[in-house]
């Protein structure tokens, strides 16, 4: 990507490499407090992990077991170890801040296991010796490391029976973790003991989405966070899974050792490689506080720079959608009662009986675009628009949507002409219902219709049993099927957000057209979702990259849509925070604008904050208690979306956004014109949640303007405020209150059980364009 490539500011680069071998080799990090370990004991690779000469990980095995040929897990020697120092600055396609910095060192040592020491079973290349490398990168905040296998090896084609790395702990930890699964990460957190995971996995696994695929009473997802004795905060992932399965811890609780574990194909594999070609990398991240581990780009840098040439077309999105309507029972994807059974291509829906609760009708959709575009939204989701949702969810069917034809009431051109006209884009939705190989054969013509009409974002779907029948949501095929559709849009100028695809591994880094993903449990759990479930998510789901959790709700006793419906643990000002405190460069406002129409004044927060980022400032934080943010957005990505637009066959031009309009101090009915001329303001936004205890947070503003005004509009809970169901439930009770601030001044900010605060911050006085 040239354009980012030419700013890329380069500090040092390859600053010295040299070679040896040696047994023990280590590396440390560029601040020396993190010492790595790499060391063959009778042929077999360890490594481990030291932290100012305590250990963090002890002694920990690596390797593979394979089919058809002895196992990458003996026998090896030393032949040579490189080392490699780095350290550059670049800048995110969108993100927390404008600039990331990629400083490590590096130890690359290769393994090899000679000729005739384990048995190959291939002919051809068994004169050679088996090559294993192992490329280690140290950070100040932690270690990732990958398995290369190069060309010039005895090991050339293999299948992965299973990878032996292990994480070998130092002690019964604390630790925020979901229950592994093969389909699904869309669960509560449970916060334990290590030793305690093995009786209260069962609990956690019921709590889950469907389908449920579990492994092991001790089996748990990545990224794993935990907390040591010593305040240590831990954190095991993995960085850029490609064409690999997605990898799951096992612990053995009597030795507290994790043993990777990958989730297999149809046919049992865990992976079928081909020299060269290397891991996902495995990371371990040390961080001495909870915020430190919230700022670190670990994940991120480890990822591959952006392989897009042209990006112009990637931006970030605030959108709304006709869809909280269906997730809440209000209505339906379907058009019709009509069919127990639909066949795409024979089911006639011309003549089918509306069942009168669809979402996605045309007279519907026009009130939501007219919402939008009258609050600065730059788009609107629309689900169930397309033919096939009458029978559509844990069918198993192959053929169950073709993502062309619209419903009968659903007039595509003329409802992308009106929202285009209005200044608002449609974001197009493909719910595969799993069936990944119909949804490839689809895909391209798909796309083309998108581009056809304007759409330049989707969201994905992947709800049900994996078809190719056997296989899970995270296998290799599956893993690459997602990829296949990030790098076919791709062509096409399209963002992706994909619900239920693999929890992402850093990705967007290399692909940004990746613009979100769901894969943990979202807002669309309502009451099922537990107080401090959002104070987890960004220590763990978000590493791997933003969340389309879509917060904003500001009914949120979920009784008063449907007689079904409960209380969700939550309070407005909780809505508030997590547009802060979670990021995403695609966020919604996911409630009905008839229930922001009755609160406007805390909606005014959700059009003001911007959702892309130059600086972020983790204030203060504890995984499963609180989390503190503040943000400073980015001003060259502000009114992307909007001008995008403009650019549109029938698009409205001279759009101005509403986070815009907050930054430039614009009014309401302000157009690009008026922005030309305009001055931009200082601005930051502050937000806060917490879980089902109410806390008083004392924030210093010490990160604005010295000798500068700005004039605080501060959203908190009211005094009776309450997001736990039962008798003092009070979610929607709040104040807004304006006051003066310099850099000199402090907020004393109160939240409510399950309750927030949100914060917008502009200077009083413009600072220039
Ligand atoms: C599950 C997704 O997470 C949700 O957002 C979507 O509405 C439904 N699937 C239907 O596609
Ligand atoms: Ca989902």
């Amino acid at each position: 990507m040239k354009n980012i490539a030419t700013t890329l500011f380069l500090l040092a680069l390859a600053l010295f490499t040299h070679a040896f071998a040696g047994n023990p080799v280590t590396v440390k990090s560029p601040d020396g407090q993190l010492e790595l370990k790499f060391e063959l004991k009778d042929g077999v690779p360890y490594y481990a992990l030291d932290r100012n000469s305590k250990p963090v990980v002890l002694p920990s095995k690596m390797g593979f077991t394979l089919e058809w040929r002895d196992d990458l897990a003996h026998a090896f020697v030393l032949k040579d170890t490189k080392y490699n120092s780095f350290d550059e600055i670049w800048e995110p396609v969108w993100g927390e801040e404008a600039q990331i910095r990629n400083h490590y060192n590096e130890m690359l040592v290769t393994l090899e296991q000679p000729v005739g020491s384990v048995e190959s079973m291939d002919h051809s290349t068994e004169k050679k010796p088996t090559v294993m490398q192992i490329r280690f990168r140290l950070y100040d905040d932690g270690l990732g490391f990958r398995y290369e296998f190069p060309m010039e090896n005895a090991l050339v084609y293999f299948w992965i029976t299973e990878e032996l790395t292990e994480f070998a702990m130092t002690g019964n930890h604390t630790a925020w973790w979901i229950p592994g699964d093969y389909d699904t990460q869309e669960y509560n957190f449970t916060q334990s003991r290590l030793s305690e995971i093995r009786n209260l996995w069962e609990a956690g696994h019921k709590d889950g989405g469907w389908p449920w695929t579990g492994f092991s009473h001790t089996g748990v997802q990545t990224a794993l966070q935990m907390k040591t004795d010593d305040g240590l905060y831990l954190n095991i992932h993995e960085a850029a899974t490609l064409n690999y399965p997605t990898m799951h811890l096992n612990l053995d609780d009597k030795t507290m050792v994790f043993q990777a574990h990958l989730s297999p194909d149809a046919t049992g594999y865990k992976g079928r490689l081909q020299a060269p070609c290397t891991s996902p990398w495995r990371t371990v991240m040390v961080c001495e506080t909870a915020t430190d581990v919230l700022a670190s780009r670990l994940i991120l840098n480890l990822n591959d720079p952006c392989v897009l040439e042209d990006v112009s077309w990637i931006h970030p999105v605030k959108y709304m959608g006709v869809w909280w309507e269906m997730i809440s029972g209000k209505s339906s994807w379907s058009y019709t009662n009509d069919f127990p059974s639909v066949k795409l291509g024979e089911t006639d829906y011309a003549h089918a009986t509306p069942n009168g609760t669809h979402g996605a009708n045309n007279a519907n959709v026009r009130r939501y675009i007219d919402f939008a575009a009258e609050n600065g939204f730059d788009a609107l989701l629309i689900e169930g628009w397309n033919i096939g949702w009458e029978d559509w969810y844990a069918k198993q069917k192959d053929f169950v949507f073709d993502f062309l034809t619209p419903y009968p009431d659903f007039d595509l051109p003329a409802l992308n002409k009106y929202a285009h006209e209005k200044g608002i884009r449609l974001i197009m939705h493909h719910e595969s219902s799993a069936s990944t190989q119909n949804y490839e054969r689809w895909m391209e013509q798909a796309y083309a219709l998108m581009n056809q009409y304007g759409y330049d974002a989707v969201k994905g779907g992947y709800v049900g049993t994996i078809i190719p029948f056997g296989e899970g949501h995270y296998s290799q095929p599956i893993n690459n099927h997602y990829h296949y559709a990030i790098v076919e849009a791709a062509k096409h100028h399209i963002m992706v957000n994909s619900h239920e695809a693999v929890r992402p591994t850093g990705l967007c880094r290399t692909w940004p057209n990746m613009i979100g993903n769901e894969s943990a449990m979202g807002t669309e759990f309502r009451e099922r979702i537990n107080p401090g479930h959002t104070t987890i998510l960004p220590f763990t789901r978000l590493q791997g990259g933003p969340m389309d959790y879509t917060p904003g709700i500001f009914e949120t006793d979920m009784g008063k849509i449907v007689s079904w419906g409960k209380p969700m643990k939550t309070t407005i000002c909780n809505q508030l925070g997590l547009y802060v405190t979670f990021y995403s460069p695609l966020q919604m406002a996911a409630d009905f604008p008839e229930h922001y129409a009755q609160f406007m004044d805390a909606f005014q927060f959700i059009k003001d904050v911007a959702v892309d980022w130059d600086t972020s400032l983790y204030l203060m934080a504890e995984p499963g208690d609180y989390i503190v943010t503040a943000r400073h957005p980015k001003l060259s990505t502000l009114n992307k979306a909007a001008e995008g637009v403009g650019t549109l066959r029938d698009g409205k031009k001279g759009v101005v956004s509403n986070a815009t309009k907050f930054v430039y101090a614009l009014p309401d009915d302000a157009t690009a014109e008026d922005l030309k001329n305009a001055q931009s303001h200082d601005v930051w936004y502050v937000g806060g949640i917490t879980d089902e205890n109410a806390r008083e947070v004392t924030v210093k503003l010490d990160f604005l303007k010295p000798s500068v005004k700005y004039e605080a509009t501060i959203y908190a809970d009211a005094k009776d405020a309450s997001g736990i169901p039962g008798d003092a439930y009070n979610a929607q009770a709040y104040t807004i209150t304006k006051k003066t601030v310099t850099n000199k001044s402090t907020l004393k900010l109160k939240m409510a059980p399950c309750g927030g605060f949100a914060v917008s911050l502009r200077s009083q006085a413009a600072m220039g364009k």
